[in-house]
């Protein structure tokens, strides 16, 4: 994986932290979000809708600097989300950006009052049917000329008291169980009154998409119930997460918070204050399409693609399943620190896996973890379901698939085969 990467007529030179294998290297520049008729497409859309004046940002290119990314959002430095078994890197500068949030001080510097930036964000992570190493973030911020600290306040209570009329006419049951306090604080900087009505603001606006979203779902005459909790975020506080009560557990949907005062420095607007968000497009869009698994918004099929039409929320209707083929691959993990081979981590053996065998791979689980009693080696054996979207896996092709990725780990993560 030495080799430099090239991602829009751009090389970025090879160094010990370039972990981006070729496979995540194709989905860039997809940009399922923008793509007409596709459901990511018709649910940036709609959230486009409800922040009607709001500045859009599109960045073309997913690399952005590791500052950007973290340092820049005041994020320590020994956060767990700057490894590299989290993020990928194309070298010790540059990475595919983990979240929206990376553009928001270049944001700032622009000069707007109100921004939407949807893209694609990349982050190492488990198999399973919600999770994908790409995925679509959309990112929200607000901000406001707090030098008339008075009459900023009367304007915002007032556009408040109207948005809280709005959604009292609405079937939304809204608990908020978060505590702004020493846990979760006003800045000390702020003018505690107006920071208030800025996090009320914040609250309501996103209640109200969130109605717009979710409003319908709730058919049998039971209210769309709406959860806020306390969340921390390096770049905001107070900050919130909120989630929809959906098929009987609360579902995050997003982070938000009041943004800290130095990132607005940061961005030039050192005398603005305001709130941002960010969330996830596929955690929604597989409900509100029915959409049982996050490999079909990549699918190039057209039984998929033809199901949806812009700006239309339909219930996606699953076609013909082909068959599953298990394999199952046990090994023994190195017993002491080999050169040239890094710790066991379970999102490397995952990487492997998804470069080897792609979208034909369903997910990958754990059914055995066994240290020896005499020896202390401890050994672990995973299954790899491997299942096609499209059409029928023959066992050849998974054998083949399968030898593939031991002969990788094998020699990538120095284990032993039982
Ligand atoms: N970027 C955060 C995430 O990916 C979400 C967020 C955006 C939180 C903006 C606060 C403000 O989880």
């Amino acid at each position: 994986m030495s080799a430099p990467v090239t991602l829009f007529g751009k090389e970025y030179p090879a160094d010990g932290n370039t972990n981006t294998p070729p496979s995540i290297q194709a989905k860039v520049g997809r940009n399922l979000h923008l793509q007409k008729d596709h459901p990511l497409a018709t649910l940036r859309e709609i959230i486009e809708t409800h922040f009607k004046g709001f500045t859009r940002i599109q960045p073309e290119s997913p690399v952005v600097t590791v500052f950007q990314n973290f340092d820049e959002l005041g994020f320590a430095p020994d956060h767990p989300g700057r490894s590299l078994t989290d993020s990928y890197y194309l070298n010790k500068e540059h990475m595919l950006r983990t979240h929206t949030s990376a553009h928001e001080v270049e944001a700032y510097k622009t000069g707007a009052d109100a921004f939407l930036i949807a893209a694609d964000v990349y982050r190492r992570d488990e198999i399973d049917s919600s999770h994908y190493p790409v995925f679509h973030q959309m990112e929200g911020m607000r901000h406001w000329d707090v030098t008339d600290v008075k009459q900023l306040t009367e304007q915002l209570r007032a556009e408040n008291a109207k948005l809280a009329e709005e959604l009292a006419a609405c079937p939304i049951e809204i608990t908020d169980i978060s505590n702004v306090g020493p846990e979760n604080p006003l800045q000390e900087c702020h003018d505690p009154e107006l920071a208030t009505e800025m996090a009320q603001n914040l609250k309501h606006s996103l209640n109200g998409m969130i109605f717009k979203l979710f409003g319908h779902i709730t058919a049998d005459g039971q209210p769309l119930k709406v959860r806020w909790i306390d969340a921390f975020f390096p770049w905001t506080s107070p900050s919130f997460e909120v989630e929809v009560w959906y098929n009987d557990e609360w579902l995050e949907i997003l982070g938000c918070g009041v943004v800290v005062q130095k990132t607005l420095e940061r961005g030039g607007v050192g005398h603005k204050s305001g709130w941002a968000f960010g969330l996830g497009l596929e955690r929604i869009a597989m409900v509100l399409f029915d959409i049982p698994d996050i490999r079909l918004f990549w699918s190039q099929d057209p039984r998929f693609l033809s199901q949806f039409k812009q700006g239309e929320i339909t219930a996606f209707k699953p076609y013909s399943k082909y068959p599953p083929c298990y394999k199952d691959m046990s090994f023994w993990l190195p017993e002491e620190t080999q050169e040239g081979i890094k710790p066991w981590h379970e999102n490397d053996y995952c990487e492997v896996v998804r470069d080897v065998a792609g979208d034909l791979v369903e997910n990958v689980t754990l059914i055995d973890d066994f240290t020896h009693p005499k020896t202390g080696k401890r050994s672990l054996c995973y299954r790899l379901n491997y299942r096609s979207m499209d059409r029928s896996l023959n066992n050849e092709e998974v054998n083949a698939l399968q030898d593939k990725v031991v002969g990788r780990v094998v020699k990538e993560m120095g284990i032993e085969m039982r």
